[in-house]
C-alpha cells in the first residue's frame, strides 16, 4: 500500500488538465452490455474503479482492452449475466450492470453491493424500479436475482433522486416494450452524458438533466465510439487546492457549467474565479472567508466536494457550518483533519468548523475516496510534513493526482509504504 508524502506551504501555480469523469465512465462502459459489437470510449480515466468495471465486463465474456486513455470493448461474445461478490464488493457501482443485463439478457444475478464507509447505500429504489418494469426480483444469499420475459414501459417515481438508480433504470428502459417515465430523477451531468451515449446507440431518451426523463423503448441498440466528459469533481478538487494554497491555477478541459455551485461557493470564500469556455482560473485570497455549505442533489452543492471544502473552511477566518444531507456518515475525514489541528465539532449531519491560522502536518490515514483527497489538500496547506496512508482509496477516483499537483509546484511524492518491522 503506497503512501503520499507532502511538505506543505507552497502556493500552486500553472496549468493542469482534468481527466475523464469516473462517475460518467462507470455507467457508460456498463451501457456496452446493451448492444452486441465493438465500442470505443475515449478519455476513459485510468482509475481503479474503471479497471473494476472493465474486469467485471470481461468476466461476463466481453473483450476489453485499454490503449492509453481509450478503452475498447467488444461485447459480441458476452454470455454471462452474473456480477459476482468478489467484483461488486470492490466497487459497489457494479450494480449498474443490473439494468443492462435485464434489458439484453432478460436475467441478472448481481451481488448486493452492501454499504461502504460513507453510508448504508441501499439499492431499494433500483430494485423497486426494475420490478415496475416487469422484472421478478428475489434476494438470496447476498445476491439480487432478476428475470423477465420482456421489460415493459412503466412510470417510476423515485422517493429521492438517486444518481445510479436513475442511470440503472434509464438503461433498463431503453429496450423495454413501450414508454417509461422516471420522475424525481437525478439531474447530474453524468446522467445527461449517459443519455447522450444511449441515444447515439439508438435509444430514444428525452429530458435527461431534468427531474422527468422519458424513455421510449426500442428493439435494438448498436455499438458506438464516444468520448467521456471531464470530471467535475476532480476539477473542483483542483480549484480548492489553488484557493487553499493561495495559488494561481488554470484548470483546463473542464466544463464550468457543471461547476456553478462550486464556483459560487468558492467566490464567497474570497477566491477569484475566472471562467472560460473549457477552463477556469482560480486565484487564492490571502484571507479565506468562512461560509456555510449544505450538500444537495445536482444542481445543488455536490456531496463529493464536501470534504474538500471542509479543509478550506478549517483555515478560514471565523465559523463555518457544513450540512451533509446526502450520506449519513460522510464526516470520517474530520477525525484525521483534527489530528492536523483543525477545530471541528460534529453534531448529527452538521459539522461546525472554527477556522485556525494554520494546520500542522501529521501522519494521517485515508478512509474513503473524497476523504483521501481532502487529506492531500490539508497536507498542501499544513506547516511541515504530512504522510497520507492507504492511498488506494485515492486511486479509485483520481488519476495521478500527486503528479498533477507536483507539476503545479507542490512538494509531494508517492512512496511504497514502509513495511512494518
Ligand atoms: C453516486 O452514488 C456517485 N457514484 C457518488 O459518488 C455520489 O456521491 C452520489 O451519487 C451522490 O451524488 C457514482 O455515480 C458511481 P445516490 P449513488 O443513489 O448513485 C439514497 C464518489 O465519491 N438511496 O444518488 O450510489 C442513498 O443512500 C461517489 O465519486 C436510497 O435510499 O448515490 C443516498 O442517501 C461517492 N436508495 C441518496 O439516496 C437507493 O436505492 C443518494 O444516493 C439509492 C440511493
Amino acid at each position: 500500500m503506497d503512501e503520499i508524502i507532502i511538505k506543505g506551504g507552497r502556493p500552486l501555480t500553472g496549468e493542469v488538465i482534468v481527466g475523464g469523469a469516473k462517475n460518467a465512465a462507470l455507467p457508460i462502459l456498463t451501457a456496452s452490455i446493451l448492444a452486441k459489437g465493438k465500442f470505443t470510449f475515449h478519455n476513459a480515466p485510468r482509475l481503479k474503479d474503471v479497471d473494476s468495471i472493465m474486469d467485471l465486463l470481461s468476466t461476463m465474456g466481453a473483450v476489453v482492452e485499454r490503449d492509453g486513455q481509450t478503452v475498447h470493448i467488444d461485447t459480441s461474445g458476452m454470455n454471462d449475466y452474473e456480477a459476482p461478490y468478489e467484483h461488486v464488493r470492490k466497487m459497489r457501482a457494479s450494480i449498474l450492470v443490473l439494468g443492462p443485463l435485464l434489458a439484453r439478457m432478460k436475467k441478472a444475478k448481481v451481488s448486493l453491493p452492501g454499504g461502504c464507509a460513507i453510508g448504508a447505500r441501499p439499492i431499494d429504489l433500483h430494485l423497486n424500479g426494475m420490478a415496475l418494469l416487469g422484472a421478478d426480483i428475489t434476494l438470496e444469499h447476498g445476491y439480487v436475482e432478476a428475470a423477465c420475459k420482456q421489460l415493459k414501459g412503466a412510470e417510476i417515481y423515485f422517493d429521492i433522486p438517486t444518481v445510479t438508480g436513475t442511470e440503472n433504470l434509464m438503461m433498463a428502459a431503453t429496450l423495454a416494450k413501450g414508454t417509461s417515465v422516471l420522475r424525481n430523477a437525478a439531474r447530474e451531468p453524468e446522467i445527461i452524458a449517459l443519455a447522450d451515449v444511449l441515444n447515439q446507440m439508438g435509444a430514444d431518451i428525452s429530458g435527461a438533466g431534468t427531474s422527468v426523463i422519458t424513455i421510449k423503448g426500442v428493439k435494438k441498440l448498436k455499438p458506438v465510439t464516444t468520448t467521456i466528459i471531464a470530471d467535475r469533481i476532480e476539477a473542483g478538487t483542483l480549484m480548492v487546492a489553488a484557493a487553499l494554497t493561495r495559488g494561481d491555477v488554470k484548470i483546463k478541459n473542464c466544463d464550468p457549467f457543471h461547476l456553478k455551485a462550486v464556483i459560487h461557493k468558492l467566490e464567497k470564500t474570497g477566491a477569484e474565479v475566472q471562467v472560460f469556455k473549457k477552463s477556469v482560473r482560480v486565484k487564492g485570497a490571502a484571507h479565506i472567508n468562512s461560509i456555510d455549505l449544505k450538500t444537495m442533489p445536482y444542481p445543488g452543492f455536490p456531496t463529493d466536494m464536501q470534504a474538500q471544502f471542509m479543509v478550506l473552511m478549517s483555515v478560514a477566518n471565523g465559523f463555518s457550518v457544513i450540512a451533509e444531507t446526502i450520506f449519513e456518515n460522510r464526516f470520517i475525514h474530520v477525525s484525521e483533519l483534527s489530528r492536523m489541528g483543525a477545530d471541528i465539532t460534529i453534531s448529527g449531519n452538521h459539522a461546525m468548523i472554527k477556522g485556525v491560522p494554520e494546520l500542522s502536518g501529521a501522519p494521517v490515514m485515508a478512509t474513503d475516496l473524497r476523504a483521501s483527497a481532502s487529506l492531500i489538500l490539508a497536507g498542501l496547506a499544513a506547516k511541515g510534513t504530512t504522510t497520507v496512508s492507504r492511498v488506494y482509496h485515492l486511486d479509485r477516483g483520481y488519476e495521478f493526482l500527486e503528479k498533477k499537483l507536483a507539476l503545479l509546484g507542490a512538494a509531494i511524492k508517492r512512496v511504497p509504504a514502509k513495511t512494518k518491522p
